[in-house]
């Protein structure tokens, strides 16, 4: 990684001894800080929780989580655990609580000489935002010395009308260029790699328009069903979990004009351009689907109205097919089908372009047209890379076409990829709000699927372990097109 500048700060972590702390933002950021000066440290991390624990109590637990999970090595781990994390009981988050949590933040910055540079990141549940954001802005804890920054993980809202809610709350206390939303797929470096292969590649960039192109087609293939998180899933369902936000940001990267030049603000207006240009949803453009039960790799998995947390008689949708239509002058007339689903055959993450057939055939109706239109593969997880499938003649007598492709792989050219959360969390420390939500793009993307939200369409089921109900199939058939086979 190449070297970055970090300012010292204190790094504030609501819902310190959940889930989401333990096993993944923790160990980045030990990660990240590890990679900063030590002497004099440049972060110091406090967990807020409700629980009571000291701060010894608090570094047993997460201790113990990095024990479960195997990190190695761990000698290190636990040493920075011991030297770095401190603990703050919120107990049920009254004004006092706050108060006390500012006493404490400003005690560890004065023994620390840090500056008062704050970040303050929420790891809780989406209910919980509102009054742990207003409980930091009436206690003045975003007012310092230094800068103050904001993150909140997803989901941003639940429709339209809670992200702008949630939105006005946030701005009463952080202004928009201080807050840093949270989806962890603008954190893989494929998904950032989207802008680079475009912009960076004549070649690319010069046939990514409706001229050339045919349909797009964006999948995020789950194998895993809802886990332990049925009671959260439930109330989310495949649309509020994956499609209003990743497969979203995979849409605008996809569809997005090229920006002025690469500042946050700029690259964030084109995508936000894509999520206005799209027309409103139609019924009939929607598959909503359930797994029922089945196996996946011979494992049996039960129906998802029988996993822990969710009600029997669920209408909640665990994969989604969508056909979306971008009024542009880049994409009018190219379809955009997404895709996600869960309990379905294996984890891939793609996106696939279609160019168009030549617009004369020579070859004669034994060899049919379709086997020459070009397509650009662009595998985000796992085996992340690209493949170009081109047509050559067959060596021979006649003229006999078959399919080939051209390969990247990243692993091969440069071995294990970093971790979203360790680029974001160095982002976040930096000031980069590139790879971050902006407050009208959160309510654009909410905005685009209000007519499913409002009506949704009803549920089709589909055995887990296959690739979603046959309605998917259909939706884009019925206008001529076939899925990629994964
Ligand atoms: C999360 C969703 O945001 O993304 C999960 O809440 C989903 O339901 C996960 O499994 C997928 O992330 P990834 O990085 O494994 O594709």
């Amino acid at each position: 990684m190449p070297s970055v500048h970090v300012e010292r700060h204190l790094f504030v972590v609501f819902g310190a001894t959940g889930d989401l702390a333990g096993r993944m933002l923790l160990p980045s950021l030990r990660e990240v800080a590890s990679q900063l000066p030590r002497r004099p440290p440049t972060l110091r991390v406090l967990g807020c929780g409700r629980r009571p624990l000291t701060d010894r109590e608090f570094q047993d637990e997460v201790i113990a989580w990095w024990k479960k999970d195997r990190v190695t090595p761990l000698a290190p781990a636990i040493a920075w655990a011991r030297a770095n994390l401190a603990y703050q009981s919120l107990g049920d988050e009254g004004p006092d609580d706050f108060r006390k949590l500012g006493a404490r933040m400003a005690e560890i910055e004065k023994e620390n000489r840090l500056p008062g540079n704050r970040i303050f990141y929420l790891a809780l549940p989406s209910q919980a935002f509102p009054k742990t954001i207003r409980g930091i802005g009436e206690a003045g804890l975003h007012r310092s010395a230094g800068w103050t920054r904001l993150v909140v993980e997803k989901p941003f809202g639940t429709n339209l009308a809670s992200a702008h809610e949630l939105n006005e709350i946030v701005h009463t206390y952080f202004d928009e260029r201080r807050v840093y939303r949270i989806d962890h797929y603008l954190g893989k470096e494929t998904v950032q790699n989207l802008l680079v292969f475009r912009l960076a590649n004549m070649f690319f960039e010069s046939v990514w328009s409706r001229e050339c192109i045919d349909f797009v087609e964006i999948t995020v293939a789950e194998q895993l069903g809802v886990e332990q998180r049925g009671d959260y899933y439930d109330r989310a369902g495949a649309l509020r979990d994956m499609v209003q936000n990743h497969l979203t940001q995979l849409l605008t990267l996809t569809g997005m004009d090229e920006p002025a030049n690469l500042e946050a603000d700029e690259v964030r207006n084109e995508k936000v351009k894509v999520l206005r240009s799209v027309e409103p949803i139609r019924p009939e453009d929607v598959v909503r689907g359930q797994y029922r039960a089945g196996r996946i790799g011979g494992r049996r998995v039960p129906a998802y109205r029988d996993e822990a947390g969710v009600a029997r008689r669920s209408e909640t949708e665990t994969f989604v097919a969508l056909r979306l239509r971008v009024n542009s002058w880049r994409w009018q007339g190219v379809p955009f089908f997404l895709r996600t689903g869960k309990c379905l055959p294996k984890k891939r993450t793609e996106i696939v372009i279609h160019f168009r057939s030549p617009p004369v055939w020579f070859f004669g109706e034994a060899i049919p047209r379709n086997i020459a239109a070009n397509r650009l593969t662009i595998v985000l997880q796992p085996d992340e890379g690209f493949e170009l499938a081109f047509e050559i003649k067959n060596p021979g007598l006649g003229v006999e076409l078959s399919t080939h492709r051209l390969h990247f792989l990243y692993s091969e050219a440069f071995g294990p990829l970093p971790e979203a959360y360790h680029t974001l969390l160095t982002d976040v420390m930096r000031g980069d709000q590139t790879l971050f939500v902006r407050a009208d793009e959160v309510e654009d993307s909410w905005r685009m699927y209000e007519p499913i939200l409002r009506h949704p369409p009803r549920i089709r089921p589909y055995a887990a372990g296959s690739w979603g109900p046959k309605e998917a199939e259909e939706l884009v058939r019925s206008v001529g097109y076939e899925w990629s086979s994964l």
